[in-house]
């Protein structure tokens, strides 16, 4: 049951707001000065992966008030609800159940009647059988050659899922195989990736859900008509492609064969969907055993989730950070940082998961809020954003709490690279909580020597760093499947965890379909079948461009 509560009117929330008052203008260096226990109090492991929530700002009461908040908002009866497969995306009318595809307990689950589970093992034993016969070179090309290069074609997320987890396990990839991926609709993404590929070797994957969003089928036709201008015979289309849907039947009708169609079910969400038959780019890249990997560590995630008291389990933790800092500091941002450079697609794909599925101004009773859900995500790969935008997150004017992610150990040795990787990697967590002080800043310049007083005082404010800037550091052995699996697992749970308390539908994405409708509308006044009038600017927009389009 999920028990549609405005968080504002809890307890908790009122409690959280005395105690923010009490904690606001704290230090954290202070903090640290004041208990040296600090980090063992302020962090957890789960499985082999470190979560320091030490150099966050709070105490152990803030963590039990915001404990008490999740308690009051019902967060562990939802988190049953999710896992047993209620309606909980009400707006849509289905269950949410991505956790049933990395459940690989001997349970059944019941949905409607039918044992999800076993359809489950069905399509992965489908997916299994399909990767062993193109990872063992029995899936031949129209050619008799062995295909050696997979193109997945997807959107959202049917793309970034695969795209981000592909190049995050780059290093486990299958000899001889390699991957791309088209999704823009811009011809360019499309003609690039086509550019460099051999029709007989090449494999294209079909990723839509629905198998109805524009962007995939018209890029999906495109790869059709130019493998077709090579292999001339629609018949050797069954040996190049296959889909992955819920549509079952528009697949047919575009024209793969249902041997060659991987189906999953309406309870996975787009952008959760990684670990159904939309992981089958992974699956090639990598090799189906590297595919169940990451879904154990995903499994071994969810058991966390379910199971940890609140106050102890790191999703959870994260969502209520999150919302801490959202609601109570009024951060309207949130940085994910990953020391990894396997990683570098976690903030874009991050992006999808948390801003499509809680930024939502209706609560779960249709009435719209009047606190703030989701912030805006973003980051990049350390250390190159050191290098662009970290002067903002030190010295900018707005408060940008930020997750740093990395590994214990490099997947490439080499020279003492990780080593400097890693020591920026605690140096900017330890100089955004410590900061420099005025004194400390003229301090430094007067021990340089080569400037004169008048000139120190004017440096001093440039050089101040006030310091106190929450992060939190999330640390692993070494990045594997596993590993990744439940590092997503967990950012996935905190999606659930922050829907939960700003009492939004976080599984539903209306917010997509206005610009759909409009582009519809425009894109048939563009090829001349219809005549539209928009706004002096729109109209401006699409004269400008008639006049230009060549
Ligand atoms: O952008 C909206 C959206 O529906 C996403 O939620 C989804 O991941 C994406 O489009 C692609 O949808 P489909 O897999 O049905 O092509």
């Amino acid at each position: 049951m999920m028990k549609n509560i405005n968080p504002t009117t809890t307890k908790a929330w009122q409690k959280l707001q005395t105690h923010y008052e009490a904690i606001q203008s704290k230090h954290l260096r202070e903090l640290f000065e004041q208990d040296p226990e600090r980090f063992s109090k302020l962090s957890l492991t789960v499985d082999d992966t470190l979560y320091d929530f030490s150099k966050n700002r709070i105490t152990e009461e803030t963590l039990d008030l915001l404990t008490e908040l999740a308690e009051e908002t019902g967060m562990k009866e939802a988190i049953e609800s999710m896992f047993k497969g209620e309606t909980i995306n009400a707006t849509e009318g289905r269950a949410v159940l991505h956790t049933a595809l990395r459940n690989f307990t001997d349970e059944e689950l019941l949905l409607d009647g039918e044992n999800i589970l076993a359809e489950v093992r069905d399509v992965q034993q489908q997916m299994k059988a399909f990767c062993d016969k193109l990872h063992s070179g029995q899936w031949l090309g129209y050619t008799g050659k062995p295909i050696n290069h997979v193109v997945n074609i997807g959107i959202g997320g049917s793309d970034l899922g695969p795209k981000m987890v592909c190049e995050a396990l780059k290093f486990y990839q299958q000899p001889g195989m390699s991957i791309d991926f088209i999704s823009n609709v811009d011809g360019t993404d499309a003609a690039e990736v086509l550019k460099k590929l051999n029709p007989e070797q090449t494999l294209f994957i079909i990723a839509s859900k629905t198998f109805t969003t524009k962007e995939t089928i018209a890029n999906a036709h495109t790869a059709r008509d130019w493998f077709l201008k090579h292999a001339t015979d629609k018949e050797h289309i069954k040996k190049h492609f296959v889909a992955l849907s819920t549509n079952t039947a528009a697949v047919e009708a575009f024209g793969i064969a249902p041997e060659n169609t991987f189906r999953f079910w309406d309870w996975v969400g787009g952008r959760f969907s990684l670990w159904s038959a939309i992981g089958l780019s992974i699956a090639c890249a990598l090799g189906y055993d590297k595919f169940e990997e990451l879904l154990r560590g995903a499994e071994a995630m969810d058991k966390h989730f379910r199971s940890a008291p609140l106050r102890q389990n790191a999703p959870v933790l994260m969502g209520l950070l999150g919302l801490w800092y959202t609601n109570f500091f009024g951060a309207q941002s949130h940085a994910v940082l990953p020391y990894d450079q396997y990683l570098r697609l976690l903030p874009e794909y991050l992006q999808q998961g948390l801003m499509e599925s809680n930024g939502k101004s209706a609560d779960r009773t249709g009435t719209f809020v009047d606190y703030e859900t989701q912030p805006v995500i973003w980051g990049a790969a350390g250390t190159n954003s050191q290098h662009s935008f970290f002067q903002l997150i030190h010295q900018g004017s707005v408060l940008i709490p930020s997750d740093f992610i990395a590994p214990a150990q490099s997947l490439n040795q080499i020279g003492n690279h990780h080593t400097m990787l890693l020591s920026n990697y605690f140096a900017q967590t330890e100089a955004l909580m410590k900061g420099k002080t005025a004194e400390e800043a003229r301090a430094e310049l007067q021990k340089k020597g080569d400037k004169s007083e008048q000139e120190v005082e004017e440096l001093v404010p440039h050089k101040v760093f006030a310091g106190n800037k929450p992060t939190t550091s999330i640390m692993f052995k070494k990045l594997t499947p596993y590993t990744l699996g439940s590092l997503i697992s967990m950012y996935e749970q905190k999606v659930f965890v922050q829907g939960v308390l700003w009492n939004v539908y976080s599984f539903d994405q209306w917010g997509v379909e206005l610009g759909k409708q409009l582009a519809g509308a425009i894109e048939d006044e563009l090829m001349g079948k219809t005549t539209g009038n928009h706004d002096s600017s729109t109209n401006g927009l699409i004269q400008f461009y008639n006049e230009n389009r060549g």
